[in-house]
């Protein structure tokens, strides 16, 4: 069995959407942890009630990221993960977790990046008024959204979309290509 980990800090929609794919046998591979930095994320819960081992910090209790880091490090090492899959952890990776497992550690973003990157980019991309929206999978560095992007998957905007459908296409994408990403690398790992 693959043993993957997921990093989040919110609602956990990514996580639902690589937790039915192993379920429904799409994706041959086991969230071993859930890592997140806020004690109130819905994630949190919905992990649990699928007896998925949760790592919830809050990193003011530590007085570095570095200690943080080395906390997260020793669970990954300790659960044999293969992949890092962060689906809205809200913080950027440090040296310390990223000299263990770079190349190892992937995020979906909610543009086609290199554009938008950050908070918002929902919001940043239809203020700005593009015409082609979608989500990017790339690898993690230590830049913001900045990593080797592994896939991308794109669609135009109609001028009679609402923000709230917008919205909706892109997780939607998110759902689809997470999964399908996970297991192509595991894959090629092989
Ligand atoms: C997603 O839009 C993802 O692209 C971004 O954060 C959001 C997380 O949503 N990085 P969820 O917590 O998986 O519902």
């Amino acid at each position: 069995m693959r043993k993957i980990a997921v990093f989040a800090s919110g609602t956990g929609t990514n996580f639902d959407a690589i937790q039915r794919s192993i379920e429904d046998g799409f994706l041959d591979a086991c969230i071993e942890c859930v890592v997140v930095d806020k004690k109130d994320a819905l994630v949190i819960e919905k992990a649990k009630k699928k007896n998925i081992y949760v790592f919830d910090f809050n990193p003011k209790d530590y007085s570095s990221k570095s200690e943080y880091e080395k906390e997260i490090v020793q669970l990954l090492n300790d659960k044999e993960i293969e992949l890092v899959c962060l689906a809205g952890y809200m913080r950027l990776i440090g040296n310390t977790l990223l000299d263990a497992y770079e190349g190892k550690i992937i995020n979906i973003h909610p543009s086609l990046l290199p554009s938008f990157i950050g908070k918002n980019a929902i919001k940043q991309a239809i203020e700005y008024g593009v015409k082609v929206m979608g989500v990017t999978i790339h690898y993690v560095d230590s830049g913001m959204d900045s990593g080797k992007i592994i896939t991308q998957k794109s669609f135009d905007v109609l001028e009679t979309m609402t923000a709230e459908e917008i919205e909706t296409n892109i997780h939607a994408i998110e759902h689809e290509i997470y999964p399908k990403t996970i297991k192509k690398l595991l894959e090629e790992k092989e």
